[in-house]
Order: structure tokens, then sequence, then C-alpha cells
């Protein structure tokens, strides 16, 4: 298995994904933000690149059962529901509903990896279950940070290296990028306190200024969640597994 670590959507063009495994990590806010509605119940997200393509999905598809959820500038976006914190996602205000989600960065990152072949969602809260799936799968891995508007961000490398080295831990013979190794060693350097490194990062800084402190705190909570966010034909669900499978899910 090789795995690359992306450091920003930018370095690459979408059609770089098609064929490829792809994992998308936008610690904060969106994967976690994903992660936490379809843990309580939303039917599916749908990732959009931009709030103009929001409000058009919102109006014609699904039946009128969506919301519009997102951010710009860390804050909720006029006319929409829901903003961009996990915390708003509760069962009731989302259970069964079509997400249409626009973020400033990671819904962009989702949407840009589109052609994948597949393609995952990832954060802390859900990165064991993850592990597990991409270990199953013996697939070659690109790991996409969603980044700071096409700059490099030092949550999302982090989670990378940890989600690198857990599966390290469980697989012989891993052949890692360049920047695939620099992700882990940053893993191995701000790693061991989550909490820490998300308030000290620039963007949980931001947030923190922004009254949206408590976001950080679940966010930091590693594998709380068993969900795996899968994207397919425009819309992310909740990968369904067989009962053996989540059966085994369940029991590690
Ligand atoms: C993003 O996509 O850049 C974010 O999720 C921003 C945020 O909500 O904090």
């Amino acid at each position: 298995m090789k795995i690359h670590v992306l450091l920003s959507p930018l370095n690459v063009d979408e059609l770089y994904f098609a064929k490829k495994t792809t994992v998308v990590i936008d610690v904060l806010r969106a994967s976690s933000t994903i992660v936490t509605a379809l843990e309580n119940g939303a039917r599916e997200i749908v990732p959009v690149g931009t709030i103009e393509f929001a409000m058009k999905v919102s109006g014609n598809a699904f039946g009128g059962q969506t919301i519009l959820g997102g951010e710009r500038n860390t804050k909720k976006i006029e006319g929409f529901t829901l903003g961009n914190s996990p915390l708003e996602y509760t069962s009731d205000a989302i259970q069964g509903k079509s997400i249409i989600l626009y973020t400033t960065n990671g819904s962009k990152a989702i949407v840009k990896a589109k052609f994948s072949e597949n393609l995952f969602i990832a954060t802390f809260n859900n990165i064991n279950t993850i592990t597990k799936h991409l270990i199953k799968l013996n697939l070659d891995i690109q790991i996409l940070c969603a980044g700071a508007s096409g700059m490099f961000c030092i949550e999302d490398t982090v989670c990378a290296g940890k989600l690198i080295e857990e599966i390290k831990k469980e697989k012989e013979n891993i052949e890692l990028s360049d920047a695939a190794k620099a992700s882990l060693s940053l893993a191995n350097s701000f790693g061991e306190n989550i909490n820490k490194m998300l308030h000290e990062c620039e963007h949980g800084k931001l947030l923190i200024e922004n009254g949206f402190e408590n976001d950080i705190n679940s966010i930091s909570k590693v594998g709380i969640f068993n969900v795996i966010p899968y994207y397919n034909s425009g819309v992310i669900k909740k990968m369904v597994f067989s009962d053996e499978e989540s059966k085994s899910v369940k029991d590690n």
C-alpha cells in the first residue's frame, strides 16, 4: 500500500483523482460537521463549491427535505439554517434531512476530489473506524488536506499523520511519499495532545475568537464515532456495513 498526502488541494486538478482512493480531511470543521451530522441521522450531505449552487440545489432537488448549512469566515451564511458547527447538527435539527453544505475549504476540497474511485471523509472523531476500513480495502491512498485558502494547515496534516500512524500499526510494507513522511513526523510532534494543538493552531484561534471553543473540544475527541462518510454521485452518505463487518467495527 502506498500513501501520499496532498498538503493543499491547490497542488492538483480534479482529474488527478480519477481511479484513486481519496480521504479528505478538514478537521476544523467541515469533516467534523459531516461525521457528526451522519452520526446523528442526517440522510445525506451534498457538498457544494459555491453559495449560489447551494441555493440552486436546495430549491430544486431532494423533494424539499433539504437544509442549507455552512459558513463564510466561520459564521453562518445569511439565509442558511445552520452554520458549520458540529454541535448544531443534533438529531433534532437534521434527522432524515439532506444537508447542502458549503464551507470555505472543506466542501470545496470534497468537490475537487469527486472523480475519485473511492472518496471518504475523515477527522479525529472517526479515525479508528476509517483506519480499519482502509486497511481492509488495501488500496493505495491519497489523503487530501483541505488546508486554509490553498495554504498548509497543521490540524489537517496532523490528522493525516495520525491516520498513517494507525495504519502502520496494523499493516507492514507501507510506502510513504515525502509528504506522508512529513505528516507522520508532525503527528509525532503535535499529536500527543490534540485538544491543545487545535486550540493553538491558526484556525483554532480564529474559531475561539469567534465564540466556537466548544466546537474544538468536541472535534478533539479521538475515535468517538464509527461512521464512515462515503461520497458517491454528488452526495455523502454513511457507509453501510454487512452484519459481519459492523460486528468487527464494534468489537474493535
Ligand atoms: C472550512 O471549510 O474552511 C471550514 O470548515 C471553516 C470553518 O467552519 O471553520
